[in-house]
């Protein structure tokens, strides 16, 4: 889809998407068009109120009208403004137009400018049209729509175009990885979908350690979870530079990618295990925002790290009891082999001293706890670096890709203590997502750091299964917000 800004598109596209207000109120664009009264005539007759959800098709010449309902001007949330652009999409798709015009700028979201308005259409829009029809015969129908113009053009609307654009380029390169099936997306795959980034831009070098390498540098909590798997673990390492200082400290991002987690010998219960698939969801946002970020050019330096593996019950698999090595020397006793995630970070964390971050952010989806805690609509952060935590908190209220914070203090730790070890790898029945971001805290001491839990974020379950791409939108906010 082409998104451009322009305002005498209004008289020549084959479709105009205008907003209706409740209480039968016209839109400026609504105004324009109704001339002869037309449609002050449907309101009348009641077709059309201007509530959220209505919507009505009119019939203009060469033009199709799209009026929807757009509630009471400067009241509506942004995701009630969502829910009419998706309104919008569903009946624009079943017309033959090809270029419409979004007049929803007329529409005033509530502590929100154009900006926002222009960018939340575009990522919506693009939301809508995503489908994953790889693995079937039958592919979705072709979209007839290729041009949506937006009429106020102005560097407000440009810039929103703009980073929409990378940010839906972004999140749909994380649905498609994450939407892959585990016998196809399984480590090696990641790997070779970060180096496919060196081939969008010279502003990326991708580099891949695998198992050999991971022993050399110590990093045995990564590999005992690796050993029951016949799929290599691999770590894909991919470094944006483009600071004015080339020297200045990266902004480093790491992603969970169990491209599929079984528990181990910790097997998990069999029904909606396929959706372990989606364990690798950190990554694949990762891999997104490195993406959204070569589209950008950002003005940064930003490492992503993809954190490949497989966690499968076997012969040859870590098992409960086991004590395992980490990279920083710290001793883990491995209490269920399902709470593998914190120890393919640990290493992966303790990896990335060495870049000597500005900060680093990890995104995975770390634990059920979290979805308990929190539900499906807010992603869990656990930081310790207060600054770092309400940049993230700001950059997600912002996008509305939401995160809310979770109390990390040293009480948590008590939970993970072990006979036998350093550390134990579960810290028990209470606060999981808690003492799974306390667990990580210990191989973080060297920069700032935040944690992402997006277990109850990442993908939706139910009629509309599938990988959201979260949270795209909002690293890449914090990006676009650091320049
Ligand atoms: N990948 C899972 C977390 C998960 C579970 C995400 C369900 C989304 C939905 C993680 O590796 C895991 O298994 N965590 C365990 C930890 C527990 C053993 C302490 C969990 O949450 O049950
Ligand atoms: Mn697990
Ligand atoms: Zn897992």
């Amino acid at each position: 889809m082409k998104y451009s800004a322009n305002l005498t598109a209004l008289n020549t596209a084959d479709a105009v998407l205008v907003a209706i207000f409740e209480d039968s109120e016209l839109s400026e664009t609504a105004k324009k068009f109704d001339t002869q009264g037309e449609i002050t005539a449907l309101l009348k007759c009641g077709e059309i109120s201007g509530k959220i959800g209505e919507s009505t098709l009119l019939r203009q010449g060469t033009q199709r009208i799209l009026l929807v309902g757009a509630g009471k001007p400067g009241e509506i949330t942004v995701r009630q403004f969502k829910q009419i652009v998706q309104k919008a999409f569903q009946v624009i798709k079943t017309t033959a137009s090809k270029n419409m015009v979004n007049a929803l700028t007329d529409v005033q979201i509530k502590d929100r400018d154009l900006y926002w308005n222009v960018r939340f259409a575009i990522e919506t829009f693009e939301a809508e049209r995503y489908v994953f029809d790889e693995f079937k015969s039958q592919k979705a129908d072709q979209l007839k729509l290729e041009n949506i113009v937006f009429p106020i053009d102005n560097a407000e609307t440009q810039r929103a175009i703009q980073h929409a654009n990378a940010v839906a380029l972004g999140i749909k390169l994380a649905r498609d990885v994450a939407n892959c099936p585990p016998n196809i997306c399984n480590p090696k795959y990641l790997a070779e979908q970060a180096k496919t980034l060196e081939k969008r831009t010279a502003l990326v070098k991708t580099t891949v350690l695998g198992e050999k390498e991971m022993a050399e540098l110590g990093m045995h909590a990564y590999l005992g979870v690796s050993q029951g798997s016949k799929n290599e673990a691999q770590i894909s390492i991919m470094e944006y530079c483009n600071h004015p200082n080339p020297d200045a400290k990266p902004i480093v991002l790491v992603g969970k990618g169990l491209t599929f987690d079984a528990g181990g010998i910790s097997l998990k219960p069999a029904a909606e295990m396929d959706e372990m698939k989606y364990d690798m969801c950190g990554a694949a946002s990762v891999y997104g925002v490195m993406n959204a970020l070569a589209e950008l050019q950002l003005p940064l330096n930003v490492i992503g790290v993809l954190a490949g593996c497989e966690n499968l019950p076997d012969g040859n698999a870590y098992r409960p009891g086991d004590i395992l090595t980490t990279m920083n020397g710290l001793t883990v006793e491995v209490l269920n082999t399902d709470a593998e995630g914190r120890l393919v970070l640990c290493d992966t964390l303790t990896y990335v001293e060495r870049f000597e971050p500005e900060c680093v952010i990890d995104i995975a989806t770390l634990t059920g706890a979290c979805v308990v805690a929190l539900g499906q609509h807010n992603s869990g952060l656990v930081s310790t670096d207060d600054a770092l935590a309400d940049t993230l908190f700001q950059a997600s209220q912002q996008t509305q890709d939401k995160a809310w914070r979770l109390p990390l203090s040293e009480e948590y730790q008590e939970q993970l203590k072990s006979p036998f070890a350093d550390l134990a790898n579960i810290g028990g029945r209470w606060g999981g997502a808690i003492t799974a971001g306390a667990f990580l805290s210990n191989f973080t001491k060297k920069y700032p750091w935040a944690h992402l839990d997006i277990a109850g974020t990442a993908w939706l379950q139910g009629a509309n299964k599938g990988a959201t791409g979260r949270p795209v939108s909002l690293l890449t906010q914090f990006l676009i917000n650091q320049c």
